[in-house]
């Protein structure tokens, strides 16, 4: 078991330091993300695109999102880990109490997440009430990229703005631990951090939060196309800095100065916030 846990977690945000986070899909990565210090393992269904060459997260699998977590879980000892309940997995309360038995029990995962807002509350209170924590995910929602024709901010008009809002404390009221906001305007996120009891981990959302996560390949230079605007490629800083030349331009150095500028509160940078 995981030696992170929720209430780990709680303590940084209320001791105000920054959860670093980044998503995970095999056994290498999950050794030397903890080895580098990164606290929280996302086994995100974003392994449909980095992983699988897929331009959406749709064609995920609850197969493929249990062998991924099994790599990760197989090897991590200290981080808390986090599976992605995939695209239809949590159409219906039985449904994701199904597809949480596979993630945690096969999968080895300590919790799930699902996408989606208060028309998801009763589903999450049926999984924490058996035992399976839930991470809720607001903002951008990239399994329903169909229905919303583009990658881009969420929230920028008050009508939205208050929907996330009531979204997250539905969610939070139902049991949810976790809440990560994807592509939210920084000021919305850093007052949904204030206003709710538990950790926002936040991506692409400001600086504001309790916690950053990113994708892994993105932070590294290895995402297939273009990677998103805010996000950024830690490997190519250590190479391009070039008034240090003792720094170590390595894998495990990129992920360890992503932790530092989390916990420094340095990233993201102004430039990484998208409204
Ligand atoms: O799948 C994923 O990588 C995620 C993060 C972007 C939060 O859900
Ligand atoms: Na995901």
């Amino acid at each position: 078991t995981a030696t992170i846990t929720t209430t780990a977690l709680r303590a940084c945000k209320q001791r105000g330091e920054p959860i670093a986070c980044l998503t995970c899909y095999d056994a290498a990565f999950a050794q030397l993300l903890e080895r580098a210090g990164v606290e929280v393992l996302l086994v995100g269904d974003s392994l449909g695109m980095v992983v699988q060459g897929h331009s959406t997260t749709v064609p995920v699998t609850l197969d493929q999102m249990v062998y991924h977590s099994r790599c990760v879980t197989r090897v991590a000892e200290q981080s808390l880990v986090i599976a992605d309940l995939p695209f239809m997995s949590y159409a219906t309360p039985e449904r994701a109490l199904e597809a949480a038995a596979r993630l945690m029990g096969e999968g080895g995962a300590a919790m799930v997440k699902l996408e989606g807002g208060e028309a998801l509350a009763e589903t999450v209170a049926r999984l924490t009430a058996f035992g399976a924590p839930v991470c809720a995910h607001l903002g951008l929602l990239p399994q329903s990229i169909h229905q919303l024709g583009g990658y881009r901010v969420q929230g920028r008009d008050a009508e939205m703005a208050a929907r996330i809002e009531a979204d997250a404390l539905a969610l939070q009221a139902a049991g949810a631990s976790l809440l990560v906001l994807e592509c939210v305007p920084s000021a919305l996120a850093a007052a949904l951090a204030q206003r709710l009891h538990i950790p926002v981990i936040g991506i692409g959302a400001g600086r504001g939060c309790d916690g950053q996560v990113l994708v892994l390949h993105d932070i590294l230079g290895l995402t297939p196309g273009k990677a998103p605007r805010f996000s950024k490629n830690f490997l190519a800083e250590r190479a391009d800095d070039g008034a240090n030349d003792k720094a170590e331009v390595s894998i495990e150095a990129a992920v360890r100065a992503y932790v530092a500028a989390v916990k420094a509160g340095a990233f993201p940078a102004p430039e990484h916030t998208l409204a």
